[in-house]
């Protein structure tokens, strides 16, 4: 099953997810299921830069996404002198295109600002347990979602980068983060140089519930879903082996640790986590 451009709304959910969803076409004039269903991460990018003034108009378009409890616990920065920008590029030493996007941001959970309008208001903050820390990771990866189609829709392409978390501290101190005010996701942004592709999900049955959990059928949709993956999407495997499957490949990634110092990390942002 060679990639193949979709010609329908229901091709490109076909090819996504080895199975539409039931047929419900978009309103009329409207391509937003389209452009979801199609969408893909670009991780090559024109020379070109893009222009301040859009991802400054991105960054607020990402802004009015929801909220939890009208908090506001995003922050947003925007990379833009070229000192930092090659500091940011030295904490990723084997991956040019993240150093070769034009521009790149990092999105960071604020829960300083809410304790600071309760000390200006001189009342307790008495949530200080993991839903604080929770409430702002939630909240940041909605903005970074928002982001992502702002610009994607914009005729961008970018790539969300947690690997900036395996330097937590190290950013943060790049970016003069204060206590309570940490790095959720980098991303990295510019003028497509490529079309991408787009990547396949889990079959609905697997992700989709009815009124309640279920996990009916959940190693013949994996097996079938790893078939369907290898045959169009395959990872590279080492000379002679046999291509390896979505599920062998995020076993391998997570049979490492990862990130085991970011817990150690939020604590010394002053987070109590339990
Ligand atoms: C929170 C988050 C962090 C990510 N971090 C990385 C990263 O560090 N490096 C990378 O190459 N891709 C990263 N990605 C992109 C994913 O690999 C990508 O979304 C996934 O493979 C599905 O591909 P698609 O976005 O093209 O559908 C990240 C995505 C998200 C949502």
């Amino acid at each position: 099953m060679a990639q193949k451009p979709a010609t329908t709304l229901e091709d490109t959910f076909a090819y996504r997810f080895g199975k539409a969803p039931a047929a419900h076409g978009p309103s009329a004039g409207d391509d937003t299921l389209a452009y979801l269903a199609g969408r893909r991460s670009i991780r090559a990018y024109q020379k070109r830069p893009v222009d301040a003034a859009l991802i400054e108009t991105l960054a607020a378009a990402a802004l009015c996404a929801p909220t939890k409890s009208d908090l506001q616990q995003t922050d947003i920065v925007i990379i833009e002198d070229a000192a930092a920008r090659n500091g940011i590029n030295a904490l990723f030493p084997n991956a040019a295109w993240i150093a070769t996007a034009p521009a790149f941001l990092i999105f960071c959970g604020n829960n300083r600002r809410q304790r600071q309008i309760h000390q200006w208001r001189d009342r307790p903050f008495a949530n200080d347990h993991l839903d604080a820390f929770f409430n702002a990771s939630v909240d940041a990866a909605i903005v970074l979602a928002t982001f992502v189609v702002a610009a994607e829709r914009a005729g961008l392409g970018c790539c969300p980068i947690s690997a900036v978390r395996n330097h937590a501290a190290r950013v943060s101190d790049m970016l003069d983060l204060p206590d309570h005010v940490f790095p959720v996701a980098g991303l990295t942004l510019g003028w497509p140089a490529d079309k991408g592709t787009i990547s396949l999900r889990l079959p609905l049955q697997v992700t989709v519930h009815k009124d309640r959990f279920s996990e009916d059928g959940i190693r013949q949709n994996i097996d079938a879903y790893d078939a369907r993956r290898a045959e169009a999407q395959p990872y590279t495997a080492p000379a002679g082996a046999t291509p390896w499957a979505w599920s062998e490949v995020k076993t391998r990634q997570y049979e490492k640790p990862e990130r085991a110092d970011f817990g150690a990390f939020i604590r010394a942002k002053g987070f109590r986590l339990d």
